[in-house]
């Protein structure tokens, strides 16, 4: 069984999954205004749980042969969430819709990997990504609540 599209997909999550930490990192740094007490902390744990699946996802990748992505200029290279350096004027409302664009680009990715996976047969990956799906999509739920939509 080849798993060459499974491992190219796998990589391209690595990727992904590095920058949307970094970026829930930034705002963690360069939060200020109404909510900073509870949305700080809350980042915290959007990280944590982006680097166990990102720590996931590149094992199984080794797993199956391949060789995860494991540079910043890698991860920034193949990745399409944007970042742009910081600044302190943005609202924390403005910060948290660009985190859901970057999480709405993940599941696109994830269900596209799941397809790409399940193919090659790699029951494995599919789970994997069932998974961090399901956590991806309810985070996105919580965000778009907290923004009122
Ligand atoms: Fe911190």
């Amino acid at each position: 069984m080849s798993y060459e599209k499974t491992q190219e997909v796998l990589n391209q999550t690595v990727a992904d999954l590095s920058k949307a930490s970094a970026l829930v990192h930034q705002i963690h740094w360069y939060m200020r205004g109404a909510g900073f007490l509870y949305l700080h902390p809350k980042m915290d744990e959007l990280k944590d749980q982006l680097d166990e699946h990102l720590d996931e996802f590149a094992e199984r990748l080794i797993t199956i042969g391949g060789s995860p992505f494991s540079t910043l200029s890698e991860f920034d290279e193949n990745s399409k969430i944007k970042m742009t350096s910081a600044t302190w004027d943005k609202s924390i409302a403005n910060r948290l819709s660009e985190l859901v664009i970057a999480y709405k680009y993940l599941t696109e990715q994830f269900t596209q990997a799941l397809e790409i996976s399940e193919k090659e047969g790699d029951a494995v990956t599919v789970d994997l990504y069932t998974t961090a799906l399901g956590d991806i999509e309810k985070t996105i739920w919580m965000l778009e609540a907290e923004l009122g939509k």
